[in-house]
């Protein structure tokens, strides 16, 4: 369960995310569509307590995310794009099991975690080798799994398909699918509507840091009916501008 009140992120005069409120309940996935510099990663940056809002409430898993950042924490998986932050020099089994250990896993367990994810992210072929020299779509791979090799209730992930090839978006939609299963609560940001529409419960869109419609596709739908998700973006980013 996330609920966010009021989030507002200032940069100087400059306001990146403005009075952001949404719940979103355990066991749907969210999706956040907004054009490039909408403000999705700083939103999932506050999220993910990696970053202090200027003001506003979230609260992760029950736990009030401003006042308990580190309990909170302990609830979330964490995937950001571009730089994935793996160790070059160890093997993408060894950069899982570290984040697991700091995460206070006990060995064995992480072991079986490792195996397991690698399995349903058709990693184990090259789960012995070093990362240094892994494909960027083999290095987002073993970030996803690492991010939440320690089992959390809440996952964020910031365009976790952007760069992958056609086979490895399959296999990570159907994981997002399998997660949802397991009851986990996930938020994502995405530019591609189809992956939005594919997976997601509720769909934000958000632009210059305001969110400007929230609901189920089914919900948006009716809002303009006849309108593809595509077009309802475009003409609601329009709209929004006039
Ligand atoms: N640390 C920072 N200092 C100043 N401005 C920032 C900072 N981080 C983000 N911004 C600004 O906040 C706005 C939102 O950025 P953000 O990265 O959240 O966008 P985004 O929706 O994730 O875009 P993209 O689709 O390109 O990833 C941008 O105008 C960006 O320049
Ligand atoms: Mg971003």
């Amino acid at each position: 369960m996330i609920k966010v009140k009021d989030l507002t992120k200032r940069f100087g005069s400059f306001t990146a995310v403005d009075d952001l409120s949404f719940f979103i309940p355990k066991g749907q996935v969210f999706g956040l569509l907004g054009e490039n510099g909408a403000g999705k990663t700083t939103t999932l940056r506050m999220m993910a307590t990696m970053l202090q809002p200027s003001s506003g409430f979230i609260q992760i898993h029950g736990v009030n995310a401003i006042d308990f950042p580190e309990d909170a924490r302990a609830h979330i998986g964490i995937l950001f794009g571009g730089e994935t932050g793996l160790y070059d020099r160890l093997t993408a089994r060894e950069n899982i099991l570290y984040f697991a250990r700091l995460n206070g896993m006990e060995l064995k367990m992480a072991n079986e975690r490792v195996e397991r994810l690698a399995m349903q992210l058709e990693m184990t072929e090259y789960l012995d080798r070093r990362a240094g020299n892994f494909s960027k779509g083999m290095k987002q791979k073993v970030a996803l799994a690492r991010s939440i090799v320690h089992d959390p209730e809440i996952m964020l992930f910031d365009e976790p398909t952007a760069g992958l090839d056609v086979s490895a978006i399959r296999l990570v939609h159907a994981f997002i699918r399998e997660l949802k299963a397991e009851g986990k609560t996930i938020v994502f940001s995405s530019h591609t509507m189809t992956e939005v529409m594919a997976l997601c419960d509720a769909i934000g869109i958000i632009d210059r840091g305001k969110l400007i419609e929230f609901g189920s596709l089914h919900d948006l739908e009716k809002r303009a009916p006849g309108m593809s998700l595509e077009e309802f973006f475009l003409h609601r980013i329009s709209e929004d501008r006039r």
